[in-house]
């Protein structure tokens, strides 16, 4: 029902289930995009003609209505990037120097691990891996022995996992963090298209953003920043922007979170992601969350009736993504059929490596769903993968 937002659909017959590596585009979004280049077309917080000054406050306006969005305090909490990728090497690189040991989960995507690896090499910090228990759920003992053992931690936890859809409990997870003396940031890479996410609520220090995969244009996203370690953060790159006073030898930079953002930024994309959350902000989370989540139970029993399906999770604390294989059958195969027959999915690792080696496989069939997703979707999905089954099997 809500796919007549969505320009993508009119235009194809694609039937489309990779929404964890990136998500359709509303036609506010899309518009706003002709609409700067076409009509204001200039760079941000530099010139001061009209359109110059046009151009900045739609950018700023953006600023604003995603603090509001994830119910930050102040404007200078939110710091543009490309996204979830340059969020978490941006804390890596400024922030390596406040704490000893990083903490991640067992289900990070690469984004959440190898930033941790060029710290490690250049600043002794340890990586520490929180041990998944059955049906990947999060091991709380193991983290609190992890925390216990290593003060002055730095977690950095994703929200929800992008290859098999599970949303850790994030809440629960800063409270203990936050009672060890650790720092805790978020991979919210998932989050933001399934779930209300308040940063207050939730209580966390830092919050990674994808633009993208929240219905946005790619190459835009954000860092929200609690206050209180704006001024521990060091810049990660410095130039155009971002400078109060240079000579020669030395240079003084603006305050948050202008420092942070150097040369020229993604301004048409970044207005983008602002019609993108006005757009959730009309279409209610309540509403995207009960539409997706009816979709998702709907694909987890169709899925069960094919045989020799497996699955590592069951969709207790899950939503996006559901990742399964067949009993002696390549993923890849799978992928390549499907594809055939109109049917985008996703065959592979999904970025997350080592969660796959720890299972003993090389990768799954991810379908990931969002809310525009319908049950004729899944119907198409079933049927594909039917067919797909039969061509390998006999
Ligand atoms: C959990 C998770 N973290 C990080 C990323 C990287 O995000 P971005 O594409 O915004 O850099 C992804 C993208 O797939 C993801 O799913």
């Amino acid at each position: 029902m809500f796919k007549n937002d969505f320009p993508y659909f009119q235009n194809s017959k694609v039937v489309y289930l990779d929404n964890g590596a990136t998500t359709q585009k509303p036609k506010s979004v899309i518009d706003s995009q002709v609409d700067y280049y076409t009509q204001y077309c200039a760079n941000t917080h530099r010139s001061n003609f009209g359109h110059a000054n046009k151009a900045t406050q739609e950018f700023e306006k953006v600023r604003v209505i995603l603090k509001e969005f994830i119910n930050a305090s102040k404007n200078e909490e939110i710091i543009f990037t490309k996204g979830v990728t340059e969020s978490i090497n941006f804390i890596a690189s400024s922030f390596a120097t406040h704490f000893k040991t990083v903490i991640i989960s067992s289900l990070e995507h690469h984004s959440n691990i190898t930033p941790w690896h060029m710290q490690g090499r250049s600043l002794g910090n340890g990586l520490e891996v929180v041990n998944f228990k059955e049906n990947l759920d999060f091991d709380f003992e193991h983290f609190e022995e992890l925390l216990k053992a290593n003060p002055n931690s730095f977690v950095s936890i994703t929200h929800i996992s992008n290859a098999f859809g599970k949303i850790h409990d994030i809440k629960t997870i800063t409270k203990i963090a936050h009672d060890y003396g650790a720092i805790v940031m978020i991979d919210g890479a998932q989050s933001l298209a399934h779930l209300k996410v308040d940063v207050k609520e939730l209580d966390v220090d830092f919050f990674a953003i994808s633009g993208h995969k929240t219905f946005a244009p790619t190459g835009v996203g954000a860092i929200y920043v609690k206050e209180k370690f704006l001024k521990d953060l060091k810049a990660y790159q410095t130039g155009g922007a971002t400078i109060n006073d240079v000579d020669f030898n030395h240079s003084t930079l603006l305050d948050s979170p202008y420092k942070f953002e150097a040369g020229t930024q993604n301004i048409a994309g970044i207005i983008g992601f602002g019609k993108a959350l006005e757009y959730i902000n009309h279409i209610h989370y309540k509403n995207i969350q009960s539409y997706e989540h009816n979709v998702y139970n709907y694909l987890d029993e169709e899925l069960k009736k094919l045989p020799d399906i497996i699955f590592y999770n069951d969709i207790s604390d899950s939503i996006g993504s559901r990742s399964f294989n067949f009993k002696g059958i390549v993923h890849d195969d799978i992928g390549i059929l499907i594809d055939k027959m109109n049917i985008a999915v996703r065959v592979g690792h999904h970025c997350a490596q080592p969660i796959m080696k720890k299972l003993g496989i090389k990768g799954t069939i991810r379908v990931s769903t969002a809310f525009y997703n319908d049950f004729v979707d899944v119907d198409k999905l079933i049927e594909a993968l039917t067919k797909a089954l039969k061509i390998l099997k006999d």
